[in-house]
Parts: structure tokens; sequence; C-alpha cells
């Protein structure tokens, strides 16, 4: 039987977690986010058609599986009905299938003006975020401040507050926020959302009770936790495990299996340590071939090796149960590929066959069966399945 699972990063982010939640979607009733924001940016290319989910819960491109947008999330209201609305015009019906929390909080466009406004005042120290307005949004939740998306039925209420909050950042950050042009933005798009809205925790809860099966989507990833990761160079909210607990309001006994994304090799968008970093033209070899740009912000990511050391912490902290290697493909035609342990690093030969048409382990090249037995070995969790392209098809099942 299907288990509900959940989907992690386990490194600095784009290691394809969007790629493995459509693969695994069709088996599921329900895909959650429970954290995050429109930093994430997780890429599914099926029938030729590549698609980009930022805030709904990739696997929603199967007709029948409900999206739900979490507590712990922060949502920025015009930016989900845009991307709704983007999916809509390729075919797809999904408004009607999407379910945002009471709980989850506003993201305004002022608080992206803060995350730049904050970047800027942190100069040389500055993190790299996406812009996205995450930091801001979360602050203004920790500060107990922040405005939930329930708030939207009582508009005497939202504009009160949205005045006391854009007062309190101008007085505090000497910016210009306006909070009459930021009001009417959400009034706006307030009788689409309106129906969207339910108590996300009680209906998963009855769901799950009721026999349904849950993915759970992560966003972003280990190393960017705010509490696991490479801090201050991390995003503002929980992103492992615990997260999905808190983040959508659902028990640990709910949770039957936890699957951690690792990229064979290592990118990073943004700035923070990076140990394994290649900055020089091989480097720039595996940007090329894994065309590693950021899906959210086009930047390019920063590339190295596989950093076995913090998998295997991402491993042990999150209970991985088994890993989906992917991008295999991208390392094909590297003389040698390197893996940073704990004893150093180790040097593996290379292989030059096309891989991408490849669906058994044992039809790989011995140098790539090599490299992925002794990763198994070195992180301490079976890797169950390998990514060798792009496309929802081109993935190896162990
Ligand atoms: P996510 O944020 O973890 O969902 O990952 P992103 O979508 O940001 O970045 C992963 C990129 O790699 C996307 O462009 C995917 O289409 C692509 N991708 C995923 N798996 C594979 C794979 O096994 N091989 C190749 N070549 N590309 C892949
Ligand atoms: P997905 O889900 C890669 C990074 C940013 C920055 C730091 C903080 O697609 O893997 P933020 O805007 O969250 O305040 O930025 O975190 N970051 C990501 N990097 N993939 C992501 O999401 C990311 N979300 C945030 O680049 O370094
Ligand atoms: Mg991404």
């Amino acid at each position: 039987m299907t288990k509900n699972t959940v989907i992690l990063g386990t490194q600095w982010g784009d290691e394809g977690k969007g790629k493995l939640v459509d693969a695994l979607a069709k088996d599921f009733d329900i895909v959650a986010r429970s954290t995050g924001g429109s930093n994430a940016g997780h890429t599914i290319v099926a029938d030729g058609r590549e698609y980009v989910f930022h805030l709904l819960p990739s696997g929603m491109l199967y007709p029948d599986t409900i999206g739900v947008v979490g507590n712990g999330t922060v949502v920025n209201l015009p930016s989900l009905l845009a991307e709704i609305d983007e999916l809509e015009s390729s075919g797809l019906s999904v408004e009607s299938r999407v379910k945002i929390s009471d709980r989850a909080h506003i993201l305004f466009d002022y608080h992206k003006e803060i995350d730049a406004k904050l970047e800027e005042l942190k100069g040389g120290d500055k993190v790299g975020t996406t812009k996205q307005g995450i930091g801001p949004c979360y602050t203004d939740k920790a500060m107990r401040i922040g405005i939930q998306v329930g708030e939207l039925k009582d508009v005497d209420e939202l504009r009160a507050k949205v005045e006391r909050n854009c007062n309190f950042h101008n007085n505090t950050l000497g910016l210009n926020l306006d909070a009459d042009a930021e009001l009417q933005k959400i009034l706006d798009v307030r009788e689409r959302v309106l129906p969207l809205i339910i108590d996300t925790r009680i209906w998963l809860n009855e769901e799950i009770a009721n026999g349904k099966r849950v993915l759970f989507e992560g966003a972003q990833a280990h190393h960017l936790d705010i509490d696991h990761g490479t801090y201050p160079y991390v995003t503002s909210s929980a992103v492992t495990v615990g997260g999905v607990c808190t983040g959508l309001g659902v028990a640990p006994k709910h949770i039957g299996n936890v699957i951690g994304i690792m990229k064979a090799y290592t990118t990073r968008v943004g700035g923070g340590p990076f140990a394994t970093e290649l900055d020089n033209e091989l480097g720039e070899t595996i940007r090329a071939n894994g065309h590693e740009y950021g899906a959210t912000t086009k930047r390019p990511r920063r590339t190295g090796w596989l950093d076995a050391v913090m998998v295997r912490e991402s491993v042990i902290i999150n209970g991985i149960d088994e890993i989906n290697m992917t991008k295999l493909d991208v390392l094909t035609g590297l003389p040698q590929i390197r893996v940073l342990t704990s004893d150093g690093y180790k040097d593996f030969e290379g292989w030059t066959e096309d891989i991408s048409k490849i669906r058994e382990f044992e039809e790989l090249p011995i140098n790539a069966q090599r490299y992925v037995l002794a990763v198994e070995e070195m992180i301490g969790a079976k890797i169950s399945s390998i990514g060798v392209g792009a496309d929802r098809e081109a993935l190896i099942m162990r």
C-alpha cells in the first residue's frame, strides 16, 4: 500500500524535487506544500512541455490531484492566481482543486521591497535571496504582526492591519510603502481567493483518516533550513521533516516514508559556504551540461562536486528512508568524478556513453554503477531511483 510520503531536498535546493513529485503523484490523492513560498521553483518536463511550479504543489498536472497550500507557507495571492491561470491556459482545470490554509500568511508586495532593502543593508554579507519577500513575511509572522489568509474575510480589520504594518516598516526602515495600493492589490483578488480558503489542517486529517494518500512536497532543502542549514545563508522557514508536521498540522505518525532528493553533484544559488565548489572551467561545464540556472531568478547556479558529508547529515536528521539521485546524466563525459567524504576527497573514473535512454540500473556503464553504489555507502541510505534526464520518463527505478 502507498504510504504518505515526504519529499525533501538534501542539499541547497534545485535537486529535482518537482520531477519526482510529479512522477510519484499519480499514486497519491493529495499533494501538499508545508513551507516556503514563491522562492521555490519546481520544474517538470512532460509530453515535450516544461512547467515550473512556485507555490502550487507540483503533482497538480494529474487531473484529480488536490493541491494544498499549508498553514506554514507564505502566499503572495496575485502570484498564486497567476500561476493557476498559466496552468489553466495550457488546458488544465486547476482552481477547483486548490485549497489554501486560512492560517497561511499573506505575503504582500511590500515584503519584496523590504527583502531588497535588507539585502542592500547587509552589503557584502547579503544572503542572495530570491527577493520574493520570504524573510520579511516570516519576520512579520514571528513578530506577531503578520496577516493570515483567513483575515481576508474582514476587510475593515485587514485595512487597519495593512496600514499599521506599512507605517511600522516605513518608520523602522525608512521605506515609502503605500498601504492603500497594497490593500487594493489584495482586494482585487479577494473574491476569487475566498472560496479556496479552508482549515486545511482539519480537512487533511479527515482525508487521511478516510484512507486518502498524501504526498508532502518539500521546498528549498535541508542546508537552507533556518535551524539546520548554513546559517545565516539560509531561508526563513523550517524546511526539514519537522516542518511538514508544523506546516500542515499533521502528526509524525501519519508520515510513512521520507525520500531525499540528491543531485549527483552539488549546486547552490545565493551566498554562503560551498566546500566542493568548482569556481573554474569544470564548474562551467557542469553548469552548461546541467542547465544550472535558477528556475525562479534565472541566476547562474554555483556548481561543484557531490558533498557526501552534507547529504549524510540530511539523511540522519530527516530520517531519510531512500534517496532519489538526480542528474547522473550530467556527469557523462567527465574523465574523473570527485566526492567529498569524511576522509577527504575520493575520485571515481567517469564514463562516456549516453545514459539518458537507460531504464535499468544494470545497463548503466560499470563506472556509473560504481559511482552510485559508492555514494550509497557514503551517505548511508539506499539510492532507490536515479534520474538520467529532465523528462518525466527519464528515471531508473532500482
Ligand atoms: P527542484 O527545485 O528541486 O524541483 O529542482 P529545479 O526544478 O529547480 O531544478 C532541477 C532541474 O533539473 C530542472 O530543470 C529539471 O527539469 C532538471 N532535472 C531534474 N531531474 C533531472 C535529471 O535526472 N537529469 C537532467 N538532465 N535534468 C533533470
Ligand atoms: P527550490 O524549492 C534553491 C535560497 C536563495 C538564498 C536563500 C534565501 O526550488 O529548491 P529566500 O528567498 O528564501 O530568502 O533566499 O535560499 N533559496 C533557494 N535555492 N532552490 C530553492 O527552492 C530556494 N529557495 C530559496 O537562493 O540563497
Ligand atoms: Mg528549484
